[in-house]
């Protein structure tokens, strides 16, 4: 049987809280100007689905103020946090556990389903989205950031990161049965599907849009996450992946380097 879940030591490690602060400090602010195109409710039912520890849930109940907001997630530390840190929003907001594969939920419940950072990392992701698309009110909005790691680009050092780039996911991606280059595919996946106004667009994190530290911190955050796996799945080895992630964060703070990652953002309307 297929692990649903192959990364489940990474996404419960404290190097993931990290990242998630910090990928939501990077991509909110470009991203909240395609979330105000969907025609929603005054008072919309939003899902977030794989929510962690629920930094986009928490900024969709602030972006609506009369939204009811549910995130699930299956890291019980994860939701045990997001209820902490957002009480003030609760009981509008709120963290179940359950997983994406089988929501809880009946047809047709929400206004607009939101999946944030997670179909790059799971098996069978079209089998989610069509879970998405089920608990998805017809004319409501599927709005997913599906990863891409063919969309990372740093300058050449005495390493060239475009050789980590190109072995890494596709060896990982092989190893773990899932897709790291969804970003790309996920249109084609949707265009199957009973949807229309499909969208593809691109938060742009680079050196001059976000804070460098705030890009570094999420490149750390992989690194201390993610090495281990790196050096057992992949032919690079742990100390070469770390050597490589080092110079992409020396790269990101180098005042005059350059470096980008294109962050693909779909949605869809479901009909
Ligand atoms: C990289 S995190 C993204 C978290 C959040 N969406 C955000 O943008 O900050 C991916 C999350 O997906 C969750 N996840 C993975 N498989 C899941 C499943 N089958 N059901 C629910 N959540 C899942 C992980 O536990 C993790 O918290």
């Amino acid at each position: 049987m297929t692990d649903l879940n192959p990364q489940a030591k990474q996404m419960a490690d404290e190097s993931m809280v990290r990242n998630l602060d910090a990928q939501a400090r990077a991509i909110w602010p470009q991203e909240v100007p395609l979330i105000r195109r969907y025609a929603l409710p005054a008072e919309p039912r939003i899902l977030d689905a794989g929510c962690g520890t629920g930094e986009g849930a928490s900024r969709l109940a602030e972006l609506f103020p009369k939204a009811s907001v549910l995130g699930v997630d299956i890291v019980g530390a994860h939701l045990e946090l997001a209820r902490t840190r957002y009480t003030r929003l609760a009981p509008r907001l709120r963290f179940e556990h359950e997983s994406i594969f089988q929501l809880d939920e009946t047809d047709r419940t929400f206004d607009l389903t939101v999946c944030r950072h997670v179909i790059h990392s799971i098996p069978h992701p079209e089998r989610v989205l069509a879970e998405l698309v089920r608990v998805t009110r017809v004319g409501g909005y599927l709005h997913l950031i599906p990863e891409d790691y063919g969309m990372l680009h740093f300058q050449q050092g005495s390493l060239d990161p475009s050789d980590f780039w190109y072995q890494v996911p596709r060896s990982f991606g092989a190893a773990t049965g899932t897709d790291l280059f969804i970003g790309r595919n996920t249109f084609s996946i949707l265009s199957a599907m009973k949807l229309d106004q499909i969208t593809v667009d691109y938060v742009v994190v680079d050196t001059l849009r976000v804070p460098r530290e705030t890009f570094a911190a999420i490149i750390e955050a992989w690194r201390d996450g993610y090495c281990d796996a790196i050096g057992e799945l992949t032919p690079i080895s742990r100390k070469d992946a770390l050597a490589y992630f080092d110079q992409m964060i020396a790269n990101i703070r180098d005042p005059r380097g350059y470096a980008v990652w294109m962050v693909p953002v779909v949605s869809a309307r479901v009909t």
